[in-house]
């Protein structure tokens, strides 16, 4: 099979399509033809891009762990998935990704695609929506009524974050640019801060949780608009590697779950969510996506099709 190997990382990535042996499918694993992958540039650093799992070098990794596509070939023991299936999900940190004809997955990680969803809408959502819900739900354990500060609300994560937070009836407080604050709004946000204007601890106060998508000063800054006992959690990738011990209790990375793709895929179905996504890519752009310098034409994810692989 055809597959986009990253031959060299920051601070200059290069994508290079090579071929490689199609991935077979061990006992309890399935492999998709994948047709989306969205881009995640900080991908670049994450640990499983450059080590293995047991912590040697990992060379011309792919790229690309949200996806969506059929599945292809189903391995041992798989029951509840069929050839032909249409599917959207993730796939291991430390596995080949999704940028390539072919990659392997496990049913658990994966949902049928979102009735009405394009492949390239459906691969736009896992990572961002599945971060959000497990912020706001489960380790942030919002409740109805509750008020939540979402900081970046108008990121990839944030906008699930503020269409969820909605949903669930809690009090939505964003911070975006000036610009997106009436897309903030029409997402279900009941107030949008421009970020770069009065600083939002100078107007926000009495907050249950705060979700935090930007890290560093934003997230240092937010422990004083809490209320006694108010939680904190954090996305944003430069929070992994903070001092602060508290930074480190409010850090989580996402993990792929086949419950909450498929309640997300309810919402989506049911028009009370929906992705926003910047621009489809072809492959021959995807240097350009994780280096940062193609053009972006809006908010949300930057999608690669896959299909003229192979
Ligand atoms: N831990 C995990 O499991 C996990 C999963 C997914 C993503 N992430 C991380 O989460 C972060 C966000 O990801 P994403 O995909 O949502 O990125 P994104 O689409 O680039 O969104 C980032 C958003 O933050 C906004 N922003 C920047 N500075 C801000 C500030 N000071 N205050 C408020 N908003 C600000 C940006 O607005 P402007 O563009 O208008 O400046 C943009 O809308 C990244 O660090 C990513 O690595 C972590």
């Amino acid at each position: 099979m055809k597959a986009l190997r990253l031959v060299r990382s920051v601070p200059e990535p290069l994508l290079v399509e090579e071929e490689m042996p199609r991935p077979q499918p061990q006992p309890g694993e399935v492999v998709v033809r994948v047709r989306a992958v969205a881009v995640t540039p900080t991908e670049l650093l994450w640990y499983p891009t450059s080590h293995t799992r047991d912590g040697g070098p990992r060379n011309a990794a792919v790229l690309g762990h949200e996806f969506s596509g059929e599945i292809a070939e189903c391995g041992e023991g798989v029951t509840d998935s069929a050839i032909g299936q249409e599917v959207y999900g993730m796939n291991d940190w430390f596995a080949e990704g999704a940028l390539a004809e072919y990659c392997v997955t496990r049913p658990e990680w994966i949902a049928n695609k979102p009735r009405g969803l394009s492949h390239e809408e459906a691969a736009s959502v896992p990572m961002s929506a599945l971060t959000a819900w497990q912020g706001l739900l489960e380790r942030g354990r919002l409740q109805p009524a509750e008020r939540v500060l979402i900081h970046g609300g108008a990121g990839a994560v944030g906008m699930f974050a503020v269409q969820l937070a909605h949903t669930h009836g809690a009090q939505v407080i964003t911070t975006v640019s000036a610009s997106d604050i009436v897309l903030a709004k029409s997402l279900g946000a009941d107030d949008a801060l421009d970020y770069r204007g009065t600083p939002f601890e100078d107007c926000v106060r009495e907050i249950d949780l705060v979700f935090d998508t930007v890290g560093g000063d934003i997230l240092r800054r937010s422990w004083q608009v809490l209320k006694p006992g108010g939680r904190s959690v954090t996305v944003a990738v430069d929070s992994e590697s903070e001092p602060d011990e508290r930074v480190r209790q409010a850090f989580f990375i996402v993990e792929p779950s086949r419950t909450q793709l498929v309640e997300v895929g309810k919402l989506i179905e049911a028009g009370k969510l929906q992705t926003v996504l910047d621009t489809v890519l072809p492959v021959s752009a995807a240097t350009g996506a994780y280096a940062g310098t193609v053009a972006r034409q809006g908010r949300g994810k930057l999608v690669i099709s896959t299909s003229q692989l192979g």
